[in-house]
């Protein structure tokens, strides 16, 4: 089954009511099983390995088991790029960048999850990026929710996705985008993964989806979907998988922006020379675009013709324009 993404939603906000009824967890399933147009899905394309981050797990020495358990999950849905590390790291080597930044070359990854519990930050996860061998940004949450507490833990068995296997991402509330902590943590997600949108997505490909939830500027949830394709959309069926937590931001150190944009290869351009050249790069695309319409317009007119159809100049133009629209769509990207 192939489908044309709905790229114009992709950025769009679910508005999430602040406290939400029910269970998180439930209601994102809700959202997710609902599958209308309306939802913004993140779909990733077969290309993501190529260019996803290495990623480097640390256990802190004073850790619990649940913590601990969601890190082991993080470690599985990173997989094949992603490196446990066998010895324990204390927290103390934490403090300052060079431990880290020295740990991270050496195993050449590119970020880090450390996962340790103390008395003064109990249930810690925090996520890190590099650049450069340097720390570019660090995000510290703590758990306080999961589905690998005690009393939780033993009661489902879960699916899981196969080995290596793309995972898509959807992310619900407007904090994603608003908040400056939160939509930079969205980049990190996006980030470490790799995401790449394609054009299409071959929905047979994608066996798994993570979904995050902002509840507000410093809660969300990440829920761990494993996907049973149906005969259509309609009929996608989800199932629970690890991880599936909820997270407190505690604190966090953002990149300074211009070495994230150095980082993302996003090339800042100011004055009036660039803004010429931008202008001058829309026109050469909107050209190409003139282009590929024609092409594809007369291609359909022969293809027409092959099958004893003579197209009338409205056909012509109507086919054109829905070319148009998939083409606007793409460019809301
Ligand atoms: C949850 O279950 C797994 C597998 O049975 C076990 O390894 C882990 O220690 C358990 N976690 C907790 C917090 O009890
Ligand atoms: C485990 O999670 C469940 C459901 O979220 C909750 O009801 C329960 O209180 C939690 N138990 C512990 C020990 O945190
Ligand atoms: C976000 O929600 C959580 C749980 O409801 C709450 O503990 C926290 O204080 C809230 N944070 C903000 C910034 O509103
Ligand atoms: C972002 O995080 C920083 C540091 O933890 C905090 O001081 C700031 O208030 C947060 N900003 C927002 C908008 O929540």
């Amino acid at each position: 089954m192939k489908l044309t993404m709905l790229y114009a939603l992709l950025f769009v906000p679910l508005a999430l009511p602040s406290k939400p009824k029910g269970s998180n967890l439930k209601l994102a399933a809700k959202i997710v099983e609902k599958n209308e147009p309306k939802i913004p899905v993140w779909l990733a394309g077969q290309e993501l390995y190529k260019t996803e981050r290495v990623a480097l797990l640390l256990r802190g020495a004073s850790l619990d088991e649940e913590t601990k358990c969601n890190l082991l999950d993080l470690n599985t849905l990173k997989k094949p790029n992603a490196l446990l590390l066998g010895e324990k790291i204390d927290g103390g080597k934490l403090q300052g960048n060079s431990f880290l930044e020295d740990i991270c070359r050496k195993k050449r990854a590119s970020m880090y999850i450390h996962a340790s519990s103390t008395q003064k930050k109990p249930r810690n996860l925090a996520f890190g990026r590099l650049f450069n061998e340097k720390i570019l940004d660090h995000f510290e949450f703590k758990i306080t929710r999961s589905s690998r507490n005690e009393s939780n833990n033993h009661t489902s068995v879960r699916k899981f996705p196969s080995y290596g296997s793309p995972p898509c991402f959807v992310f619900i509330g407007q904090q994603w985008q608003k908040d400056k902590n939160l939509s930079e943590f969205k980049n990190l997600l996006i980030d470490c993964f790799g995401v790449r949108l394609g054009k299409t997505v071959s929905m047979d490909s994608i066996e798994h989806a993570i979904v995050c939830v902002a509840h507000n500027q410093t809660e969300v949830s990440l829920i761990h979907y494993v996907i049973e394709m149906g005969k259509s959309l309609q009929t996608v069926k989800l199932h629970l998988s690890f991880p599936d937590c909820t997270m407190n931001l505690r604190e966090c150190k953002l990149a300074d922006v211009n070495i994230l944009r150095k980082a993302l290869g996003v090339v800042r351009e100011v004055g009036p020379e660039a803004q010429k050249r931008a202008k001058r790069r829309l026109e050469k695309k909107q050209k190409e675009a003139e282009k590929r319409r024609k092409r594809l317009v007369e291609e359909k007119r022969k293809q027409w013709l092959a099958q004893g159809i003579h197209a009338t100049p409205e056909m012509l133009q109507q086919y054109a324009e829905e070319q148009n629209a998939a083409a606007v769509k793409v460019k809301a990207l």
